[in-house]
């Protein structure tokens, strides 16, 4: 079982970038323990952080995974045409955010990707990410 995990805009400045709501591991630590999470539960992991929106877009549109697991980042809350990448698709996908949106800005309540997704984890940091990949472990290994 192969997942992609893809980070969007910014998140390269994890650890840097407002610590205060983001939390202060780097994008490196938490790909560690993405990783360390996929060791656990026997998932092969490809690991993507762009803030270009079309090569976000290719890397959906490339299929080589089995399923998705994106924090689209700000294009959560403005990218139609990630979406219909995803909708595009049709692999089961997981949006993930570190910060807990619905505590925040109103803007960032609307996710155009939770609509084409099979649920969404927000809130829990790094640990998001790993929440995700227990829960699509589940799903596919039911069939
Ligand atoms: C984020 C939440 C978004 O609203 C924001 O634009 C981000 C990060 C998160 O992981 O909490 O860049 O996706």
């Amino acid at each position: 079982m192969k997942i992609l995990i893809i980070h969007g805009p910014n998140l390269n400045l994890l650890g840097k970038r407002e610590p205060e709501v983001y939390g202060t591991l780097s994008l490196g630590e938490i790909n560690k323990r993405i990783r360390a999470g996929a060791m656990e539960t026997g998932i092969r992991v490809s690991i993507l952080q762009s803030n270009s929106e079309g090569e976000i877009i290719d890397a959906i549109q490339k299929q080589d995974y089995d399923a998705l697991i994106i924090n689209p980042a700000a294009y959560t809350h403005t990218s139609i045409a990630i979406r219909d990448a995803v909708a595009g698709v049709a692999k089961p996908t997981v949006e993930v955010h570190i910060s807990n949106v619905y505590k925040r800005e109103e803007f960032r309540k609307r996710s155009y990707i939770a609509e084409v997704s099979l649920g969404q984890i927000a809130g829990f940091g790094a640990e998001s990410y790993v929440l995700a990949l227990h829960a699509l472990k589940n799903i596919l290994s039911k069939g």
